[in-house]
């Protein structure tokens, strides 16, 4: 079959999710996996937010409201930013794809802090315009004068994700503020807090703040992580009104689905949850450093939900032979890390397992 695909979609590797515990099932006929490999909240879904959906059940002939009305009242409440600064996504990724979308035209370039999350770069790809990947620094912190450094004529968007994924650094309140004022106006500054909720780090950057100010800053949130709604797709982007307004027209009219709102709504409420998974994530990173020092393992300390662990050997083969006891962790071989893993904390079962495998794998 003939058909032509630009270049620059050719080019797009694709994205490589954590590996499902059903596919684990399947293919190894391994049971009662333990998956810390994707971020999610080992929890499990807020109990309000899934009371919320059933209660929604009942009007799923009807389309959603395409602007989430309700969702936004809520955050908009809660953050203090009028409903015109919010655009809800199918997840945060919808919301990185639209941006892509609305501010890049073919040539384009985007900045990429390297590693990172790597939708950023397949969404840059996507419309043919440039990636720029600017490396880390070896604290694996994200600097920002080497991105001030790679800005050209042809920037329009720079991606910040704090903390970062998969390296869990964060960037600080006092060097945000100086790379916004010493960034040429007109280049969209897009912060991915995905992971906000779990840092313990005071001097942390949050972009909101910098919403009102002269340059344009978007701050994108999610329920997938410490609101423990993965499986609902539902995320959210605040910024200046003119932007979300080119978001809003260039969307799908029904973007996120009425149980994806109703639950979030009902997740926003229920802080109980909320502070139960902040703990149990704090509580998990502090018994695994504690662990993984006492094997004499170098890991990386995390303001995220999960971790590097130099696993000093091919990660590939640490993660299969993880992989054959039932336990899913992420190699960081595509982020360019050949000998490290990544993990996200689970409950103390899970994080005491994790701890036993790495143990005879390593
Ligand atoms: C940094 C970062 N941003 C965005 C996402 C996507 O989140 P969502 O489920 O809201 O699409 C992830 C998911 O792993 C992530 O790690």
């Amino acid at each position: 079959m003939f058909f032509k695909i630009p270049e620059y979609i050719q080019s797009i590797e694709p994205y490589k999710p954590g590996k499902p515990i059903d596919e684990l099932a399947r293919e190894y006929g391994i049971q009662h996996a333990i998956k810390l490999a994707s971020n999610e909240n080992p929890l499990g879904p807020s109990p309000k937010a899934v009371q919320a959906i059933g209660f929604a059940l009942s009007n799923l002939h009807r389309y959603p409201d395409g602007r989430g009305h309700d969702l936004t009242v809520k955050l908009s409440s809660r953050l203090g930013f009028p409903p015109d600064h919010f655009v809800l996504g199918n997840g945060s990724d919808d919301l990185i794809g639209m941006l892509t979308r609305a501010l890049l035209q073919p040539g384009d370039e985007a900045l990429i802090p390297t590693p990172s999350f790597l939708m950023y770069e397949i969404d840059v790809r996507s419309v043919g315009a440039i990636p720029v990947r600017v490396p880390l620094r070896p604290s694996l912190e994200i600097c920002a004068d080497d991105l001030l450094e790679r800005v050209s004529s042809r920037t329009r968007m720079i991606f910040i994700c704090n903390p970062n994924n998969p390296t869990g650094t964060v960037i600080s309140r006092n060097i945000f503020k100086m790379f916004l004022k010493n960034l040429q106006p007109g280049i969209v500054v897009v912060v991915d807090e995905a992971y906000m909720e779990f840092v313990r780090d005071p001097d942390c950057a949050s972009s909101m703040e910098f919403i009102h100010g002269d340059r344009p800053v978007v701050s994108l949130r999610t329920f997938s992580k410490a609101y423990g709604l993965a499986g609902l797709r539902i995320g959210y982007g605040v910024m200046a009104p003119e932007l979300a307004g080119i978001l809003h027209r260039i969307r799908q009219p029904f973007n996120t689905s009425l149980l994806a709102q109703a639950g979030a709504v009902a997740a926003l409420e229920d802080e109980a949850f909320l502070n139960k998974t902040v703990q149990t994530v704090h509580e998990g990173l502090d018994y695994l450093y504690t662990e993984l020092k006492r094997l004499g393992v170098r890991y990386f300390p995390t303001q995220a939900n999960f971790f590097l662990i130099d696993a000093g050997r091919n990660a590939d083969n640490v993660f299969e032979d993880m992989l054959k006891k039932g336990v899913i962790v992420r190699s960081m071989i595509s982020y360019g890390y050949p000998e490290y893993i990544r993990v996200n904390t689970g409950v103390p079962a899970e994080n005491k397992r994790l701890i036993e495998t790495l143990e005879q794998v390593l």
